[in-house]
This record gives structure tokens, sequence and C-alpha cells, in this order.
């Protein structure tokens, strides 16, 4: 499998630096990390909406997806409500896995947080069984941060 080079995060803060709309910066970060990673079929966000208590699907790359998840549910769920990165080697033996497209079988999460406060999850998928390795996950883990950083705090959850 392809290691996700580290560079894509010196990339997503030169793409994003000086830049202040969240739509336009979220989804530019995912068509970044799309393109990056080798292997994948989907990549994007879920961001909490206020409102509801949900998280409601936000900028990505891929196929059509499942626009409303509820925290504690499916991967997405699960990484919002436990606040840590989840990596899954094979979705069809995750419990409550929510299976937006048929071909996805690896599944790799992490906590979207600005200033400390988590507001969302990104997501990434890929056919692949076992696609996603710890260096990944670290490489991942430092883009979100990253990418949280170039996001507008008081504006974010407003997008959902
Ligand atoms: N598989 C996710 C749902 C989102 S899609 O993969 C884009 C889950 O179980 O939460």
């Amino acid at each position: 499998m392809k290691t996700l080079d580290p560079i894509v995060n010196e990339q997503v803060d030169a793409l994003l630096t000086d830049e202040h709309n969240n739509v336009a910066n979220l989804a530019n970060a995912s068509a970044l990390l799309y393109d990056a990673f080798g292997d994948i079929n989907w990549c994007g966000f879920y961001l909490l909406n206020n409102a509801t208590g949900e998280l409601d699907l936000g900028p990505f790359q891929g196929k059509v997806a499942c626009m409303h998840i509820k925290p504690g549910s499916g991967v997405v769920g699960n990484c919002y409500q436990k606040e840590t990165a989840i990596r899954v080697a094979n979705v069809h033996e995750f419990p409550g896995h929510i299976a937006c497209d048929s071909a996805s079988n690896a599944e790799l999460v992490t906590p979207l947080r600005v200033n400390g406060k988590i507001i969302g999850v990104l997501d990434i998928d890929s056919p692949d069984l076992d696609r996603f390795s710890a260096a990944d996950e670290e490489t991942v883990n430092e883009f979100a941060a990253r990418l949280g950083k170039h996001l507008d705090t008081a504006t974010v959850n407003a997008l959902s």
C-alpha cells in the first residue's frame, strides 16, 4: 500500500494561508488529500449541525454520501463522540458501520478541531482492505490539526 506522503501537510498550509472562506478551505483540503492518497474512493467532512446535533455532510470528493450521521453512529459518529481517530481495516467488521458506498472496505477518520473544540470529522474511505497504516493515521491527524487552524471558529458550524 502507498503511504501518504507527509508533504501534504506543508501543502495544506501553503494552500490555505490567508484564505478565510470555510467552504472553500474544506473543499480544497478534501481535493488535496484525495489526490495525495492512492487507492481511496471518498474523502471529506462531516460537520456538527448546532441546530440538530447531527453531523451533516460537508465538502468532499467521491460519490454521493449519507447526509446526516448521529454522534455515536457508524465510524464517523464514534470518532466524533470519542474525539479520537479510528482506523478500520475492514468496515464490515465494525459494529454499526454506515455503508454509503458499497465499494468501501477500509476507513480512516479523525476529529476536526477549531481552537481545541471538535467541530466535525475528516473521513477517508478505501476499496482496499487494510488500506491505512499507522503512518497514514499520523499524517492525517496532523493534516486535520493544520486544517483546523485555517477555519473560522465563529462560522464553521453555521455551514451545516
Ligand atoms: N462509513 C461512514 C459513513 C460515511 S461514508 O463512509 C462517506 C460511517 O460508518 O460512519
